[in-house]
């Protein structure tokens, strides 16, 4: 059944591309929001259909336009999910202070910037879904990640504040706390460490990025009405946080 426009923030790799692909399956127009990588961007839209738009989220007034153009290309937007998100490892006293200020602003100010694009027009309309992509590392918090593991805990309570404004004009706003799934951003780190990550997961495998992109069609859903301000934990059992 034909749906409306969902936007995907970081929908072009990785998990994002999954959710893309789902929200598409499940009758969505997708908005994917890239930020560097062209070719990614263009397998994406030839793949899945989606229309692919270049995007800085960390940039307030560039979030403001593209949540006007893409209402204005493709229509009123229903559904947000704010899955952009970057990691700069490090410990404490060796972490440069950009590399605080480059997590928080894409992993949180990120939520902001997207979510104030579209609120106003999802208030009127009655009706909206807000998926935030939080992490098992905002939970649990995890070494080597102050600044990104304060990015992904800020995105909890942004999450159930807005879930309250939000409740009686129709739009839920729900969190995900993906653990570690096989991606480029986990591809990325020290095989060792990544091993040690694994022997610490119950079902003893990393996720597949389309186990986090069923939730977020699940949490897009109808069915999904009476739930909002969650924090729905996927992590093969890794951290059992309430
Ligand atoms: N717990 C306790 N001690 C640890 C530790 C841990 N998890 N990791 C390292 N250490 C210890 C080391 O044994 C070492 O101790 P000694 O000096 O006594 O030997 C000390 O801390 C310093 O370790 P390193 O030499 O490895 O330090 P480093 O500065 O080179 O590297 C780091 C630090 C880059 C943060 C590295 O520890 C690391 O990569 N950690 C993993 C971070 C991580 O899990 N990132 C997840 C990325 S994926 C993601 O974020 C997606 C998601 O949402 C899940």
């Amino acid at each position: 059944m034909p749906k409306g426009v969902a936007i995907v923030t970081g929908g072009t790799r990785g998990i994002g591309l999954e959710i893309t692909k789902a929200l598409i399956a499940d009758g969505y127009q997708v908005a994917a929001i890239y930020h560097g990588n062209e070719e990614a961007a263009q397998k994406c839209e030839a793949d899945t259909g989606a229309k692919a738009y270049k995007l800085d989220v960390a940039d307030f007034e560039a979030c403001q336009k593209a949540a006007e153009t893409i209402t204005t290309e493709m229509g009123e937007i229903e559904v947000l999910v704010n899955n952009a998100g970057i990691t700069k490892d490090g410990m404490m006293h060796k972490m440069a202070e950009e590399n605080w200020h480059a997590v928080i602003e894409t992993n949180l100010t990120s939520c902001f910037n997207m979510c104030r694009a579209v609120i106003g027009r999802m208030r009127t309309a009655g009706f909206g879904r807000i998926i935030n992509i939080s992490s098992i590392n905002g939970q649990k918090g995890q070494f080597g990640q102050t600044n990104y593991s304060a990015a992904k805990a800020g995105m909890l309570g942004f999450t159930k504040a807005l879930a309250l404004e939000s409740a009686a004009k129709g739009i839920t706003v729900n969190a995900i706390c993906p653990g570690y799934i096989a991606t480029e951003m986990t591809a990325s780190m020290n095989q060792d460490v990544l091993d040690g990550v694994i022997r610490q997961i119950p079902v003893a495998r990393m996720g597949k990025p389309e186990e986090i992109a069923d939730i977020c069609v699940f949490l897009a859903s109808e069915k999904a009405a009476f739930i909002t301000g969650s924090t729905i934990t996927a992590n093969g059992g890794q951290y059992m946080a309430s």
